[in-house]
């Protein structure tokens, strides 16, 4: 890569990779099975292309959006991604502040590392926080209040997870919380003993393997061994239904989103069940290996929404302005990063996220004029070519 810095996603990604311990960055990497889901999402957005609109003059071009009544100068939020702080010391100060700092959203994940409100206590936001669907009303309802008192705008509902997905590559790598010196990672650990040790210094020097949440509300919400890698399903319990959303709904004042939407009948219900926003997802493949990718079944979602007034936001995948370009002419009001912002903050902390959204914003801003579009609100359909076989 000679001397020049990194120019994209995956330039970031290989520096994480350098420079982290294969234990925590395959974590990152790793996604459910065969991950069949997760190269989907990736493969979707090389088989749709552009038609730009030449000929228009994009001298001003405008790459802010309009979500729920505020302005944001990025399309591109965090998504929540649990225990950063298994990659960096500064772990969501360092996400939450390059958020910040670039006029976007950072989503707190219930499983976060320091505590929502130490991150609203460092960080302006906006902040949105993110909910998992585990046990009933006492395990989830204090979050929620957590979340209120924090100041976070909007609440996410995060479906897809009623149990761990079934991520073999861990298992594998012998990746578990806390970490242990196992058959399977003793190799590796040999091999490298230098990033090993600087891993285990990492760990020392800022939050760890703590969930900061855990003790601000005085009850684990099903979190209490949720890096007991192999052993998901036998810690969660799954019981979040219609009902519990419903109470969620009551409990939240303000924008609620539901993360996990594949489907056009699941667009329909979240919307039925009263929430703001739907998030097209499939955590990032890590969950259910099968599902399509997220490109894939967001036409459908989007057609299913049209005219509700109901936000539409797409993650998995997402590693060029033109993915973000895609997103948004199929439907999608805005798109969330999750492996990306976490590769720039394992390879360089703050900066290294600063470099994130730097990348993304200088792509879609010169994306933006070869395509002949001066602002993303004129994105739609006629933007892109979508594969016949795509027919739903
Ligand atoms: C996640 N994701 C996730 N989602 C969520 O709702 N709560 C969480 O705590 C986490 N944790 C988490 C950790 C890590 C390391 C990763 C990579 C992902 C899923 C995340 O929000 C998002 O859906 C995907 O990461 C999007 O796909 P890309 O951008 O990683 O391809």
């Amino acid at each position: 890569r000679g001397g020049v810095g990194p120019l994209n996603i995956d330039d970031v990604r290989a520096r994480a990779r350098k420079r982290s311990c294969a234990l925590p960055f395959s974590y990152v990497d790793s996604a459910a099975e065969d991950f069949a889901t997760h190269r989907a999402n990736l493969r979707a957005f090389d088989e749709v292309t552009l038609r730009p609109d030449l000929l228009t003059d994009v001298r001003d071009r405008d790459r802010s959006i309009t979500l729920f009544g505020r302005t944001l100068a990025s399309p591109v939020l965090l998504a929540p991604t649990g225990m950063p702080g298994i990659q960096h010391a500064d772990a969501e100060f360092a996400g939450a502040g390059a958020a910040h700092a670039a006029g976007t959203v950072f989503t707190v994940s219930m499983a976060s590392s320091h505590s929502v409100t130490r991150i609203a206590e460092r960080c302006p936001g906006p902040l949105w926080f993110q909910l998992y669907p585990w046990g009933n009303a006492d395990d989830f309802t204090p979050y929620v209040e957590l979340a209120a008192r924090a100041g976070c705008e909007a609440l996410v509902v995060t479906l897809d997870t009623p149990v761990g997905g079934n991520r073999e590559a861990d298992i594998r790598t012998g990746f578990t919380m806390p970490p242990r010196l196992s058959r399977a990672n003793a190799g590796e650990v040999l091999r490298h003993p230098v990033r090993f040790g600087r891993w285990i210094r990492t760990l020392a020097a800022g939050p760890g393997i703590a969930m900061g949440n855990i003790a601000e509300t005085g009850v684990t919400g099903g979190m209490n061994a949720v890096h007991q890698a192999t052993k998901f399903e036998a810690k969660f319990v799954p019981g979040f239904s219609a009902a519990e959303l419903a109470l969620v709904r009551r409990l939240w004042d303000g924008p609620l989103l539901v993360k996990g939407i594949t489907t056009a009948e699941q667009a329909r219900r979240a919307r039925a069940a009263g929430v703001d926003g739907v998030i097209v997802s499939n955590h990032g493949g890590r969950q259910l290996d099968g599902l399509p990718a997220s490109l894939r079944a967001l036409p459908e979602v989007a057609e299913a929404l049209d005219g509700t007034g109901t936000e539409i936001l797409l993650d998995g995948g997402i590693r060029r302005g033109t993915d973000v370009l895609k997103a948004l002419a199929l439907g999608a009001r805005a798109v969330m990063i999750g492996r990306p912002w976490v590769w720039g903050l394992a390879a360089a902390g703050r900066p290294g996220v600063d470099t994130v959204l730097r990348i993304l914003h200088t792509e879609i801003e010169r994306d933006m004029a070869l395509m002949g579009v001066r602002t993303l609100a004129d994105l739609g359909p006629r933007h892109v070519n979508v594969p016949a076989a795509w027919a739903y």
